[in-house]
C-alpha cells in the first residue's frame, strides 16, 4: 500500500521537523571529585528521562583521576562516560582550580549551553562557576547554602564563592536557605529541592545487598565499625593523625574497625612511617577506597560509622547508623538536630571515648529530613526547567 507507506514517512518527517523547531535547552554538567558522582548520577538520568526539551553535556574535570576514586562510580552507577574529560589531576588548590578554568572555557564557549549544573563543595564545582559566570553562563548550584563556617576548610571557601555568583540555588535543607538569605541572596533564587545524594541511595540500597564486601573482609553484620578519614585538618599533621590511628586502635579492642584510606590519607600515613604499626594491628581491617555499591553494604550494616566526610554524614541520618564525625565543625547540622551524627573533633581520648558510648547506647529512632526522599532530582531538573534560557548577551 504506497500511498498509506507515503503518508507514514510524511507524518515522521513532519515529526522530525516539528521536534528541530522545539528550542532545546542546553546544559553542561561539571563533575570532579568521588562525592561529585553520587550527586550527579540522578540528575543526568533525569535529563535523560527529559531528552526531548534538554541536550546535555558531562565534563568530568579530572580532579579525581584512580579508578577506585572516578571509573568505579561512573560504571556502578549508570553515569554514561563524560563527553569530556579536562585531566586536570591532583595539583595546589590554585594549580588544579586554574587548570580547571583554562580547559573548561573553551568547551562553554564552543557548547554554548543555557546553564552550567555544579555540585557540591570540590575546587571542581567553585571553578566551573567561575569560568561559567563570566562567560554570562547561568549557574545552578545543587547542594547550596551549606556551612560550616569554618574558613580553613577549603570546601567552605569554595561554597561562598560558588553560591555569591550562582544565578540558581538548590538547597537540599532549611537551614541552607536561611543562611542564604542570611548573606543577602535574593530568595527568588533560592529553591528547597532536597538531598539528591539520598536519591542515589535510595535507588542503590538493594542493588548494594548483593555486594560480597562483608564475606570478602570476613566481617559479622553490626559487629563492626567503619572510618574514614580524608581532610587535611585530620591527615596533613602527624601528630594529629597519630593520635586519631592510637584512638583506632583502641576502639577496635572493643569492636572490629574497617578503616578504607582515601589516597590523600594513604600518602601520609607511608609519609610519617605509620604503616607497620597500622598493619601490626589485627582487629583494624585496612581497605582501599571502596567501590559505591560495596561501601553502601559496608556502612549500612556497620555499628558506628567515625568519619570526617560530608555526606557519609547524611547518608547514615537516612540509614540509621550512629555517626560521629571526627571534625570541630559541621555544615550539615541538621544530621545533628534530626539524624544520628555527633561532631566531636580530633581529641584521641575523646574520640575513644565517644565511640565507646556509641557502642553501649547506640542513639533510639530519628528522624529523615524533610525531601530525602529520593526525588530531588526531579525537583531539580523543574526548578531548572521553570527558569529556563540564557540571556541574549551569554557565550
Ligand atoms: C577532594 C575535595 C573534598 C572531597 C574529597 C573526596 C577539594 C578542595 N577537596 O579532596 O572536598 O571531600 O575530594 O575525596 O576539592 N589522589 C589520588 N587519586 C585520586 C585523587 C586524589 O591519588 O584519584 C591523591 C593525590 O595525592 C592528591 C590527593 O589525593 O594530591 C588529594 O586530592 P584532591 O583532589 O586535591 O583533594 P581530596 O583530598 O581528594
Amino acid at each position: 500500500m504506497p500511498e498509506s507507506r507515503e503518508t507514514v514517512d510524511f507524518l515522521l518527517g513532519f515529526i522530525r521537523y516539528g521536534l528541530n523547531r522545539i528550542e532545546m535547552l542546553r546544559i553542561v554538567s561539571v563533575v570532579g571529585a568521588r562525592p561529585n558522582f553520587m550527586k550527579i548520577a540522578p540528575i543526568v538520568a533525569e535529563m535523560r528521562r527529559r531528552f526531548s526539551r534538554i541536550t546535555s553535556l558531562l565534563v568530568h574535570t579530572g580532579q579525581h583521576y584512580d579508578d577506585s576514586m572516578s571509573e568505579s562510580f561512573f560504571e556502578e552507577l549508570n553515569i554514561p562516560r563524560a563527553d569530556v574529560n579536562l585531566g586536570v589531576g591532583s595539583a595546589s588548590h590554585a594549580q588544579q582550580t586554574g587548570r580547571i578554568m583554562l580547559a573548561l572555557e573553551p568547551v562553554l564557549q564552543d557548547f554554548k549551553p543555557d546553564w552550567v549544573v555544579v555540585v557540591g563543595d570540590v575546587n571542581s564545582t567553585m571553578a566551573a562557576t567561575l569560568v561559567a559566570s563570566k562567560l554570562l553562563v547561568r549557574v545552578a548550584h545543587v547542594e547550596a547554602g551549606l556551612r560550616s563556617r569554618d574558613r580553613t576548610m577549603p570546601e567552605e571557601i569554595n561554597r561562598v564563592v560558588t553560591d555569591a555568583l550562582a544565578d540558581l540555588l538548590l538547597t537540599p535543607s532549611r537551614d541552607a536557605d536561611e543562611n542564604l538569605l542570611r548573606e543577602g541572596i535574593a530568595p527568588e533564587k533560592i529553591r528547597f529541592v532536597g538531598n539528591v545524594m539520598i536519591d542515589t541511595l535510595h535507588y542503590n540500597l538493594e542493588r548494594a545487598a548483593a555486594s560480597t564486601v562483608l564475606d570478602r573482609l570476613a566481617l559479622v553484620p553490626k559487629q563492626y565499625c567503619v572510618m574514614t578519614l580524608h581532610r587535611p585538618s585530620n591527615v596533613d599533621d602527624k601528630h594529629t593523625l597519630q593520635g586519631i590511628l592510637d584512638a583506632t586502635t583502641a576502639i577496635a579492642a572493643r569492636q572490629q574497625v574497617v578503616f578504607a584510606i582515601h589516597p590523600r590519607t594513604r600518602a601520609r600515613i607511608t609519609e610519617f612511617g605509620l604503616d607497620g604499626e597500622l598493619a601490626r594491628q589485627p582487629r583494624v581491617i585496612l581497605t582501599e577506597p571502596l567501590s559505591y555499591l560495596d561501601f553502601l553494604q559496608l556502612y549500612s550494616n556497620s555499628r558506628l560509622v567515625l568519619t570526617d566526610s560530608g555526606g557519609i554524614q547524611e547518608e547514615t541520618t537516612v540509614l540509621g547508623v550512629p555517626c560521629l564525625t571526627l571534625r570541630e565543625n559541621t555544615e550539615r547540622p541538621i544530621t545533628v538536630t534530626e539524624g544520628t551524627n555527633r561532631v566531636i573533633g580530633n581529641n584521641p581520648e575523646r574520640i575513644k571515648c565517644e565511640a565507646i558510648d556509641a557502642l553501649d547506647h547506640p542513639p533510639q529512632t530519628t528522624r529523615v529530613p524533610e525531601f530525602w526522599d529520593g526525588k530531588a532530582a526531579q525537583r531539580i531538573m523543574d526548578a531548572i526547567e521553570e527558569h529556563g534560557f540564557g540571556t541574549e548577551d551569554s557565550v
